[in-house]
């Protein structure tokens, strides 16, 4: 079959590697009709993401029709239209049964303490094959993956693969209430549905900060008031937009990857270059990506791995809290943990419990609730991976969000 598999940092490729085969009595093999590029894939091709197997099939994003399962899939059948979760849970530990489907017990190969098993990650996640390719093994096929009804099509339970759920999560963990002033980090496809989730939950208002003018376009499609950071300094702007008082909630929807202040083309907002922090953010990339980042154009690391949470500490109201789901890498110590202790804060993050989540927001838009078809501008076929996965790194405009069609 074909698929995209991780060589080294920078270096992708999409060959034909031997077709998956049921290797335990829970496993289900799936033909994907849909999969997808995520931030998170970018982070490991990158190198901000470390530990990645050469020979690993990228993806965490599948939706696709049951070929063959084990004797222990009781649910599942040949011909079964599936969406298979990002994070891969047993539904029986105590941790999938509380709800933490991606602190599972059993589902990492590595043991019970090495943390979230997902498709297509670093060694330390399984490592498990991922769902950038024609066929995939799905461990724990009956409790992990969710059957999908006729009527959410490919296009939107795509996006409820791990896109949604994780940025309905971030909302859950930001503790976003009625009324609540919420400041999202990042207008990528995340943090688009960031916003949505905020505002299914009842947000007063909702601010979205990125430099990405097509992503802010969308960000406002969605109710959120923008924040452009190449033109203004956002904490600046975020506390004159909130009466001084700062957000009540703060969403880091932008991981390691994200980018220090002070590259803008108009010369705006370098305050942050010119106060010693241009050194501390190189120390962090460096340490981070342990000098092996990608140097060349394409795949670069982004140059500033803590601003986000920076700039969340300071836009986010005295006892405020903020919810982090960009991912930071295992080795990253870059927090500013004295200024959150000081005021107060709640500070809660991780990786989306997607099995938990997913079943009520395929309701939600079954329901037509919300119709998350928006953050979806591109649809190719897995022969074009390759450009796809470019023209999504260099955030050309209007790629937010790409499905594959293997
Ligand atoms: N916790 C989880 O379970 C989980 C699941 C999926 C994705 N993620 C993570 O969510 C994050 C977002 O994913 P995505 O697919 O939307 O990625 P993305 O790369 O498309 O989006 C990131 C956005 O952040 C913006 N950005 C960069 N620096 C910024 C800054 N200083 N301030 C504000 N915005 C900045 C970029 O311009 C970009 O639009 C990634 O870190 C990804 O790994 C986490
Ligand atoms: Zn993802
Ligand atoms: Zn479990």
């Amino acid at each position: 079959m074909k698929a995209v598999v991780f060589h080294d940092i920078g270096d992708i490729r999409l060959d034909t590697v031997a077709d998956p085969t049921i290797e335990q009595p829970t496993d289900a093999i799936v033909r994907l009709t849909s999969s997808a590029i995520c931030g998170t894939d970018l982070h490991m091709i990158r190198g901000t993401l470390g530990g990645m197997q050469p020979g690993t099939v990228l993806g965490h994003e599948g939706v696709g029709i049951v070929e063959e399962v084990g004797r222990g899939v009781r649910n599942l059948r040949r011909g079964s239209r599936v969406l298979i979760p990002s994070t891969i849970s047993c539904g029986a530990c105590s941790y999938c049964r509380a709800g933490y489907t991606a602190q599972c017990d059993t589902a990492n190969p590595n043991g019970a303490q090495a943390g979230t098993a997902f498709f297509g990650g670093p060694a330390s996640t399984g490592p498990f094959n991922g769902l950038q390719a024609q066929y995939a093994r799905t461990p724990l096929a009956g409790a992990s993956l969710v059957p999908l009804p006729d009527d959410v099509d490919d296009d939107r339970a795509i996006l409820l693969s791990d896109i949604f759920p994780t940025g309905y999560f971030g909302a859950q963990l930001a503790e976003v209430r009625p009324g609540n002033v919420v400041v999202v980090y990042g207008a990528g496809p995340v943090g688009l549905f960031a916003i949505a989730s905020a505002r299914l939950m009842g947000a007063g208002r909702i601010f979205c900060v990125d430099r990405v003018a097509s992503r802010l376009d969308m960000a406002r499609a969605m109710g959120a008031e923008a924040v452009n950071f190449d033109e203004e300094d956002p904490v600046e702007a975020l506390m004159d937009l909130t009466g001084g008082i700062g957000a009540d909630r703060v969403i880091d929807a932008v991981g390691v990857d994200a980018v220090r202040a002070g590259n803008g083309s108009n010369g705006a907002n370098e305050g942050n270059g010119g106060d010693g922090k241009s050194a501390q953010f190189d120390e962090e990339v460096q340490e981070i990506t342990q000098g092996r980042g990608a140097q060349n154009g394409a795949w670069q690391p982004g140059n500033g791995p803590s601003q986000v949470l920076q700039w969340a500490l300071k836009s986010v109201a005295k006892a405020g809290t903020i919810g982090v789901i960009g991912v930071y890498p295992p080795n990253d110590r870059f927090f500013p943990i004295g200024e959150a202790m000081n005021r107060n804060l709640t500070l809660k993050l991780g990786n989306c419990n997607h099995r938990t989540i997913v079943p009520r927001l395929v309701e939600i838009v079954r329901e037509g609730t919300f119709d998350p078809l928006g953050v979806l501008t591109h649809r190719e076929p897995l022969m074009n991976v390759l450009d796809a996965y470019r023209a999504f790194d260099a955030r050309e405009p209007g790629w937010i969000k790409v499905k594959l069609e293997p």
